[in-house]
């Protein structure tokens, strides 16, 4: 299905003519750059490949030249390269730059500014955004040295396209497999697809958060994340760079969408502060108290009784509003909704707040809801029973309109 997103005819209209550059960094995930130049070009976008040394040890060239269509740079001291299109010339002709791979050598070389080969020089010369598909062993990618790295980058603006989790080339199994080129694909698409929500970085919390009592036990709710994936997705069609903060799920990360998981909601908090955004979107069910004492060991049950002491967690969403940024709410109530929701719009200081009904079976792990949504003074909107997704569809298109509303220079 994914496969078909970017041969669809939206995709073609979104890449027809654009100019990519792929740069291929020295990994063995290089072999499905050939792939992804295939896919570029069959959805009409004009690529040029720019090669590491590294990365002709794992593929050649001659490959890349065949289904590009165009000579590939390797070396940034070339004299006939450079009398073809330089180093310059290149960075000022794409549109955007995608490297993909990027093993953590060449992030590595990026977060520290480097202009040590061509690829490098490219990606400090260009005014084009870049994006990044990393791919690398997962504890390589765990190493603190490589997050250190990715922190950099994540905040000069460069977008992160996964990695995924899954079997690696190596033989472990863990995060660090390079999207696969589709999917990279889709996210190049949407980059050029001028959605209602192009160009705005739109941060989302989901699912549930987990407060520890002890090793083994927590205090959790039934939220499933179902709703808040399904706006992160719907976010990321309309044009929007999401990054989404998920409290633990079993749910795959939306195509396009680049997902920090956390447990707690002191961790969800940290993660949110972290992240600039122009938009906000809190649809977690986070939890409202954890135990004031995580015990270290496991609470025996020798007792005939046992009180647990709560403490109030932060509330997030009203930590991002103060910031002054376009934050909307979730709120999940049994009865008296629409007091109980325009209360919380008031007293979180929210430009909107999207509010269903629970209890009864209703919304918790459901495939379908409904929602009540309200704005500022007196405005509201009701969105009728059905799929998430198409729910969510309805949502992102009113929180666009209202965002617009209130941004017109961001308006496109
Ligand atoms: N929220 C948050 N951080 C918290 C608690 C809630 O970001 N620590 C967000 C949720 O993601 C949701 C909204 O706030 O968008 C829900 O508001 P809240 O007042 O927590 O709702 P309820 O818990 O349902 O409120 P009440 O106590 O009135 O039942």
């Amino acid at each position: 299905m994914l496969e078909q997103n970017v041969n669809d005819n939206s995709s073609t209209i979104a890449l027809a003519g654009r100019r990519v550059i792929v740069g291929i960094s020295g990994g063995i995930a290089a072999y499905k750059s050939a792939e992804l130049v295939r896919a570029l070009r069959k959805a009409g976008a004009e690529v040029r490949v720019v090669m590491t040394a590294g990365a002709q040890e794992f593929i050649t060239p001659l490959t890349l030249q065949a289904l590009s269509g165009q000579p590939v740079a390797t070396d940034l001291l070339d004299p006939a390269a450079e009398a073809a299109m330089g180093h310059i010339e290149l960075a000022r002709w794409a549109e955007l730059v995608l490297v993909a791979p990027a093993s953590a050598n060449f992030l590595a070389r990026l977060a520290q500014g480097r202009a040590d080969d061509l690829l490098t020089t490219l990606c400090l010369a260009t005014r084009a955004p870049l994006m990044l598909a990393p791919a690398m062993n997962n504890v390589m990618w765990q190493a603190l040295a490589t997050q250190t790295n990715i922190d950099t980058l994540r905040q000069r603006g460069i977008a992160l396209l996964g990695p995924a989790a899954g079997e690696q080339a190596c033989g472990e199994t863990g995060l660090g497999r390079m999207l696969e080129p589709f999917e990279l694909a889709a996210a190049v698409a949407r980059h050029f697809h001028q959605g209602p929500l192009a160009g705005v970085r739109l941060l989302l919390t989901a699912g549930p958060t987990r407060e520890a009592i002890d090793p083994v036990r927590f205090i959790s709710n039934r939220s499933s994340g179902k709703m808040g994936y399904a706006v992160a997705a719907e976010a990321a069609k309309a044009g929007a760079q999401v990054v989404l903060v998920s409290g633990p799920v079993c749910l795959e990360c939306p195509p396009g969408v680049q997902r920090v998981m956390v447990e707690s909601a002191a961790e969800m908090y940290a993660a949110v502060m972290a992240e600039a955004c122009d938009l906000f979107v809190a649809t977690a069910a986070v939890a409202d108290y954890r135990p004031a004492q995580t015990q270290s060991s496991k609470i025996k049950k020798d007792q005939a009784a046992l009180s647990i002491a709560l403490e109030r967690t932060d509330d997030i969403l009203a930590a991002v509003a103060a910031r002054g940024v376009f934050s909307v709410g979730f709120a999940a109530e049994t009865d008296q909704l629409a007091a109980y929701a325009r209360d919380k719009l008031q007293r979180k200081g929210l430009a909107m707040i999207a509010a269903n009904w629970v209890g009864d079976g209703r919304a918790f792990d459901q495939a379908q809801n409904a929602l009540e949504v309200f704005w500022g003074d007196d405005g509201h909107h009701s969105i009728e029973l059905a799929d998430k997704a198409v729910v969510a569809h309805q949502l992102i298109q009113l929180i666009a309109e209202r965002y617009h509303a209130q941004h017109p220079s961001k308006d496109s």
